[in-house]
């Protein structure tokens, strides 16, 4: 039997979880807002995939380029015999460069951790190649992964934690700061963690980044609608729905958001919930926290870390800073 290309969610408590966040975002005032995680369905991550080849989002490319001219720098700022473990293993390609440079030295362990269970598949096929490296996968969210992972490794061996590809972008600052508590109260003196992060640019550059000119973005904001649909037994019009990227300039961030053309009322079953929208009001879906390199420093402090060093990349604006836990 061939599985349906999109199944409605196999468990049904992520799929309450996933409703009860819904009705709980929708009937929120005075900004109705969705969690940005339930962008990333089969759907959603393949239009990702299709975002961080678009000419207008450098993001991926200039981690990828940083990555690949100073792996062997950034292995060798490293602590000795590491075990590796990865938030979110996104496709496994910018990782590569890193884990080369390491099993190079050594034989490493690679754990990744992800929720979803087909991007730890396509993770041990894209990176599994690699002379001299074990892959453990952890299907655990973030910090139940991490916990694992630590408890589990042998005596002597440090822990280097990689958060890649700007996704602490999502969390605002005061949670950012927090979550990197979070994976320090993990780790023990000497662990390290490489975290990267997209700097701050002109306005106009960071709009044209998530308002791509072929529509992708859109559409991949418009997916959460479309999947709340198929998943959770709604009904919005998505013809009635526009995309829209703002940036935000007291909190640095850009903001997506899904506005509605015209008056709508729309229900979502699961969830219970009628939902209505006047003309021109948003629904707010993502925030892309952007930073200066230099206010890295201070976050490491105030998370319990050092920032002993950073590798900038210039042409786009990004940056890999690493830090130790104190
Ligand atoms: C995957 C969270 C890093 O914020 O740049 C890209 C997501 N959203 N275009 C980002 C995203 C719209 C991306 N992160």
């Amino acid at each position: 039997m061939t599985q349906p290309a999109l199944s409605h969610d196999a468990s049904p408590d992520l799929r309450a979880a996933f409703a009860a966040e819904v009705r709980a975002g929708l009937t929120h005032t005075p900004q109705k807002e969705l969690p940005s995680k339930y962008l990333y369905d089969e759907v959603g991550s393949a239009l990702f995939e299709v975002i961080t080849v678009l000419p207008e989002y450098g993001v991926t490319r200039a981690e990828e380029r940083l990555l690949a001219k100073h792996a062997a720098d950034i292995v060798a700022h490293l602590p000795h015999d590491v075990t590796v473990a990865e938030l979110g293993s996104g496709s496994g390609r910018k990782t590569r460069r890193i884990l080369e440079a390491l099993c190079k030295k050594r034989p490493t362990s690679y754990c990744p951790i992800e929720i979803s269970r087909s991007a730890l598949q396509l993770c041990r096929r894209e990176l599994g190649d690699i002379e001299r490296i074990s892959i453990v996968g952890y299907e655990r969210d973030y910090l139940a992964g991490l916990a694992e992972v630590s408890k589990q490794r042998a005596t002597g061996e440090r822990l280097l934690v990689l958060f890649l590809g700007s996704t602490i972008g999502n969390f605002g600052r005061l949670a950012a700061t927090r979550f990197l508590r979070d994976i320090r109260n993990m780790l023990a003196p000497g662990d390290a963690l490489l975290l990267g992060t997209d700097l701050i640019k002109p306005t106009p550059v960071l709009v044209a980044a998530y308002d791509d000119s072929i529509g992708v973005t859109a559409s991949f904001n418009l997916n959460l609608l479309a999947r709340i649909n198929r998943e959770l037994d709604g009904d919005f019009p998505l013809d009635a729905f526009e995309h829209v990227a703002r940036f935000n300039p007291d909190a640095r961030s850009i903001e997506m958001h899904l506005r509605a053309k015209r008056d709508i009322t729309a229900h979502v079953g699961a969830a219970q919930l009628t939902v209505s929208l006047k003309a021109g009001e948003t629904i707010w879906t993502e925030s892309s926290h952007k930073y200066r390199a230099e206010e890295m420093p201070a976050i490491a402090d105030d998370a319990g870390f050092v920032c002993s060093h950073q590798w900038i990349e210039e042409d786009w604006g990004f940056a890999e800073s690493l830090l130790v836990a104190r």
